[in-house]
């Protein structure tokens, strides 16, 4: 059985959830808010969310099919204009010199968004109220393409890789209606309100954001900073996926089992009937177009890699993840399952700020005598990433293995963010 098949397996989960919706006839969804008697004949045009289901799975299905086919064409032009990078991982060896084509995430983008507007259409009927969402949605994430594909072009120096997110969030940012408030966690909850009177440090922060005294300091309006949080996550996103990468098939790995494990929190929350079903089964519809098109990139970068993904894809993967986020109300549950990402960032900081040099690329290097990745280094200290760590930690291994096992702990943490999420966060949150 070849390693690419083993693929399949986080997708397995979702899929079972899903086949079950789609046998069960959730009823029509009512929109984004109280329905009346007087929409009950709108109603009757309204699907039920397993119809709805089926369709945005016939859309992935339909984009992975499109991605899997177009990526060998395209990869023929990009390296005829000379978009091409040398496998790193690969020193040494007889290929050493073969061009690689870049940027190819620019196939499942455009895909994906050909999908997602297909999808609206279906959406947009159902849900009226969320269009100006939809769209924001889309002007960010299609924003966030083209500046990942002239990033790739270009090469922004690092400063412009963060600054760039952070305006490819302004469209979503603009157009967010929802909630900005946060629930506090219950220990801290203390310090921001005593015997139903705000503490000097509650009266300090009323300066800035509103606590809210009747619900005991349970809850706090944030206002602007919501929305400064929400950008935050989105240049955080990106580039959290960009820097843990290097090695073949990482960074379409990494986000495809991700968007896995979003788009099987979001179907447990639409089979439970959650009250916010409704911004569930808007991430889910993103997540299977988006998973759609991530599978096929996958088995071309997968080792030995022919297409490398480029920031093209690790800034769109970043920016759609930000969104159903952002959108679908359920950006802590998404940064649990963003733990190595954070290892990874916090790991890397020192390299990242220049407290310590930093080089261009920090990538493990290829022993071409034993044929395996070691941790690389720079002025004698080994660089600050986590698959250096691993490295170090488990010695060396070669490029496929290495991958297998930095995807193997993403999923375990993906896992057991879900579990933090369904098990211990009524602890902390009630
Ligand atoms: C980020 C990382 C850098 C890492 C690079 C690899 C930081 C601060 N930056 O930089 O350490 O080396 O990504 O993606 O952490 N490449 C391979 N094999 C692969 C993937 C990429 O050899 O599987 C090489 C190729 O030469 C390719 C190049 O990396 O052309 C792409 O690098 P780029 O995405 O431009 O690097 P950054 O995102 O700036
Ligand atoms: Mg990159």
């Amino acid at each position: 059985m070849s390693l690419r098949s083993l693929f399949i397996l986080p997708l397995l989960p979702p899929l079972c959830i899903l086949c079950t919706l789609l046998s069960k006839n959730i009823g029509t969804l009512t929109g984004f808010g109280d329905i009346t008697e007087a929409d009950g004949a709108a109603n009757a045009t309204k699907s039920s969310v397993g119809t709805q289901l089926l369709l945005f799975l016939v859309l992935g299905i339909l984009g992975h099919v499109g991605t899997d086919r177009l990526i060998p064409k395209i990869k023929y032009y990009m390296l005829k204009r000379g978009i091409c990078g040398k496998d790193l991982g690969k020193k040494g060896t007889i290929s050493e010199n073969d061009d690689i084509p870049e940027s190819l995430g620019i196939v499942p983008g455009a895909i994906f968004l050909i999908c997602l507007i297909f999808c609206l259409v279906g959406f947009a009927t159902n849900h009226p109220s969320k269009l100006l969402d939809l769209n924001s949605a889309l002007l960010s994430i299609c924003f966030m393409l083209f500046l990942g594909f002239t990033d790739d072009v270009l090469e922004w120096p690092w400063r412009y890789k963060l600054f760039l997110p952070t305006v490819g969030s302004l469209p979503l940012l603009c157009c967010y209606e929802g909630s900005r408030s946060v629930v506090v966690p219950i220990p801290f909850r203390t310090y921001l309100m005593s015997d139903g009177q705000l503490t000097a440090f509650g009266r300090f922060l009323c300066h800035f954001v509103v606590v809210d005294q009747n619900s005991d300091g349970s809850i706090v309006n944030l206002g602007l900073f919501y929305l400064l949080y929400m950008g935050a996550l989105a240049v955080f996103c990106t580039n959290a996926i960009n820097i843990h990468a290097g090695i073949n098939g990482l960074e379409v790995g990494q986000a495809y089992i991700i968007g896995c494990f979003v788009l099987y929190h979001n179907l447990v929350e639409i089979q439970a009937e959650s009250l916010s079903l409704d911004n569930h089964l808007f991430s889910a519809m993103i997540m299977l177009s988006f998973l759609g098109v991530s599978l096929a990139l996958l088995r071309h970068n997968w080792y030995p890699a022919s297409v490398f993904v480029g920031d093209t894809y690790c800034y769109f993967a970043g920016m759609t993840f930000s969104v159903v986020g952002i959108l679908g109300h359920f950006s802590k549950t998404l940064l649990l399952f963003f733990i190595p990402q954070i290892i990874n960032f916090l790991w890397s900081a020192p390299q990242l700020f220049k407290l310590i040099p930093c080089p261009k690329h920090r990538l493990p290097t290829f022993n071409a005598q034993t044929g395996l990745m070691e941790p690389s280094k720079i002025n004698d200290r080994t660089n600050m990433t986590l698959i250096n760590l691993l490295l170090q930690m488990f010695g060396p291994m070669n490029e496929q293995h290495l991958c297998i096992i930095l995807l193997a702990f993403q999923t375990l943490c993906c896992a057991l963010g879900l579990f933090f999420r369904y098990n211990l966060a009524q602890l902390i949150f009630d």
